[in-house]
């Protein structure tokens, strides 16, 4: 299966694709992870996508097309989580597929209202060695600063401080909401309010991935 997750920053994309990858077995395809895995080993893409991301612009559209094309067709079953986030990418990830003879089976929207989008973005920390997102108020580490998942070192991301965050937002509207119009035309897009618990949300989006899965 190809499911894309849909949402803003901080609806909770990597939360809960971390939990379904953990529950399925399916690959999690989070292009922030690994752009920001490519900005620590500063590599030639993590030099270039470090000015975009600090700002919370989008990294280039071919650059981004190039960085995935060899996680797509994963035999355990992709989640992505940050891609496709313009209408070029998402007809890229089509064009791609359908040369791999593959679908998208399912694209689950998460809503979240902007003030709570906001609240939690700013309480956020993420281990900068394996990306597990915690919230410092509501899900901090068990040790403060220490990654319960690896041990790693858990620290605030650089996009996550105010004005970052009202430009991801600006470029969410932009940008990446048209993509969610490119699904809804096509009708296979099963909506979520993200609200809740992570443990409620994860039963709402298990509930419109097994209907998905059932009608397809
Ligand atoms: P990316 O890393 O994808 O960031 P984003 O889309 O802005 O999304 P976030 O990771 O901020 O939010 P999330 O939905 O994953 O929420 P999370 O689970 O962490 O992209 C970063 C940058 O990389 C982009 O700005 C761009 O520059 C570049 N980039 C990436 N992909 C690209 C692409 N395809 N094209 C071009 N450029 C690209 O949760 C957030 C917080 O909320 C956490 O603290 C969490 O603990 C908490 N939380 C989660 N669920 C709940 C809940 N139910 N209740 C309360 N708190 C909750
Ligand atoms: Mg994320």
């Amino acid at each position: 299966m190809r499911i894309v997750l849909l949402g803003p920053p901080g609806a909770g994309k990597g939360t809960q694709a971390r939990r379904l990858a953990d529950s399925t077995g399916m690959k999690h395809l989070s292009t922030g992870d690994i752009l920001r895995a490519e900005v620590a080993a500063k590599s030639e893409l993590g030099l270039l996508a470090k000015g975009f991301m600090d700002t919370g612009d989008l990294v280039p559209d071919s650059n981004i097309i190039a960085m995935i094309q060899q996680y797509i067709d994963d035999p355990a079953g992709v989640l992505l989580d940050g891609f496709p986030r313009t209408v070029v990418q998402a007809e890229s990830l089509d064009n791609s597929l359908e040369e791999a003879g593959l679908p998208v089976d399912k694209v689950v929207h998460m809503s979240v209202d902007t003030d709570e989008l906001v609240k939690r973005l700013s309480t956020r920390a993420i281990c900068k060695n394996c990306q597990t997102p915690y919230n410092l108020e509501s899900d901090p580490p068990a040790k403060a600063g220490v990654c319960d998942n690896c041990g790693g070192e858990v620290t605030v991301r650089d996009d996550d401080k105010p004005e970052a965050v009202l430009n991801r937002m600006k470029v969410y509207q932009e940008l990446t909401a048209p993509v969610l119009d490119y699904y809804k035309s096509r009708g296979d897009v099963a909506e979520i309010i993200a609200t809740g618990t992570p443990d409620s949300v994860f039963e709402k989006l298990s509930q419109a991935i097994g209907s998905g899965v059932a009608s397809n």
